[in-house]
């Protein structure tokens, strides 16, 4: 017999808060640090949707805060190169649930990621589609930076791309706002952006950061789509610090005035010798002078220096021969999805990719490939547990794959 308590949760209206059995689940997408994500069809109006799962396991003080604030992010934001968050729906609460809902967040759906695309061989990218896909990134980076928002974690599973080839910024799990406290530095954890795409500030546990964190990403984002792999692939804080001196340079007060007063510039070894070489090891992969010089401008070590999205958005790239062309009839010719969950792994060696932490508390880090570094540091690598282990068995859509380079440096 219920009792009538239970009856009462059972009644409970939320007139703002569907319940998600309205849509039907197709198939699983993405296995991200904090839920799962599907394709999913409302059930009368046929609306393909993504559900992204809100994760309720470590909660018990109800709703998760870190859930309540990408929500309340994806609320503010409205723009065409941002992800439209359409509604939040609920698992009704039963005494099957112990009368706990999941909530789900409920998607426009976009039928592939950057890192799906980039994972197969058989999408290849014009010039000018890589300036329409790079114009479109710079555009929602441009737009949430002017509403006071961070991204924190810029990587290509986060950038997603509709078959029409409309680019959206998604993923604000870790997003927060910002803002200048009338001088005052401001004190982030700088536990944020996934370990390949972390720029040296946040390595060097600088906590007064601002929007020059996500151009860096969006400057590894741009090499990658000529190398198909991301840039540098470190396996601990101090092995991707070494990568970025390899390639951009050491890291001196000279380059980067002040950055012997970071917390952890005495903590790091940060190796003297190196000369800046991104143009010159990008060159082979990126043949077009103009697109290695914005890739230099992005991959500055020195925050304040680096270029903004703005200025990205004026620069020669996009104002030359080829001009940026709509990648609508490229993507029209690949019919299957490609995401990052589905693909073929990218790299050789899978290990274990550091993902940021949303608190300092939850330590909860998610398993991606990892290509080996041709500049191993000898640094003990970590052990993780392999995606192919949660891949699906080969669908359709990945069965023609051909996978990308392991190892570009
Ligand atoms: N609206 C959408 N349309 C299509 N696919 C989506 C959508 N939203 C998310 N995905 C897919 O699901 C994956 C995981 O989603 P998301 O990045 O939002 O979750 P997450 O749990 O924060 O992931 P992670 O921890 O891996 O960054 C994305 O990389 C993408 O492949
Ligand atoms: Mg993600």
């Amino acid at each position: 017999m219920m009792g009538s308590r239970e009856k009462n949760y059972e009644d409970l209206i939320f007139p703002f808060c569907d319940e998600v059995g309205k849509y039907e689940k197709l198939d699983k997408i993405g296995q991200g640090t904090f839920g799962e994500v599907f394709k999913a069809r409302h059930k009368k109006t046929k609306k393909i949707v993504a559900l992204k799962k809100v994760l309720m396991d470590n909660e018990k003080e109800g709703f998760p805060i870190t859930a309540l604030r990408e929500i309340k992010i994806l609320q503010q934001l409205k723009h065409d190169n941002v992800v439209k968050l359409n509604e939040i729906c609920r698992t009704k609460p039963t005494v099957y649930n112990r009368w706990h809902s999941t909530f789900y967040l409920v998607f426009d759906f976009c039928e592939h990621d950057l890192a799906g695309l980039l994972s197969n061989y058989n999408v290849k990218f014009s010039l000018g589609e890589i300036k329409k896909v790079m114009q479109q990134l710079l555009e929602g980076l441009f737009y949430i930076h002017s509403s006071k928002i961070l991204h924190r974690d810029m990587k290509a599973a986060n950038v997603l791309i509709t078959k029409t080839g409309t680019l959206k910024l998604a993923d604000f799990g870790l997003a927060r706002a910002f803002s200048q406290r009338n001088g005052q530095p401001n004190r982030f954890t700088n536990r944020v952006v996934t370990l390949w795409y972390r720029p040296p500030e946040l390595l060097l546990g600088e906590r007064n950061y601002g929007p020059p964190i996500d151009l860096w990403g969006a400057g590894c984002i741009m090499a990658e789509m000529w190398t198909r792999t991301p840039i540098m692939q470190g396996s601990t804080e101090q092995h991707q610090l070494n990568l970025i001196s390899q390639l951009c340079g050491s890291i001196t007060p000279e380059v980067w005035p002040g950055v012997e007063n970071l917390p952890l510039y005495n903590t790091m070894e940060l190796s003297k010798i190196h000369k800046r070489k991104v143009k010159e090891r990008l060159k082979p992969y990126v043949r077009d002078p103009h697109a290695c010089d914005l890739i230099d401008k992005m991959l500055t070590l020195d925050a304040s220096k680096r270029i903004d999205a703005d200025s990205s958005l004026n620069h020669d790239f996009f104002w030359v021969d080829p001009l940026p062309c709509d990648l609508g009839k490229m993507l029209s010719h690949h019919t299957h999805s490609m995401f990052e969950f589905l693909a073929t792994p990218r790299r050789g060696k899978q290990q274990q990719q550091q993902q940021p932490t949303q608190s300092q508390q939850s330590q909860a880090s998610h398993s991606s490939q990892q290509m080996s570094s041709s500049q191993s540091t000898g640094q003990s690598q970590q052990g993780g547990s392999r995606r192919s282990g949660h891949r699906p068995s080969a669908s359709a859509s990945v069965a023609s794959m051909s996978s990308c380079p392991e190892r570009i440096f």
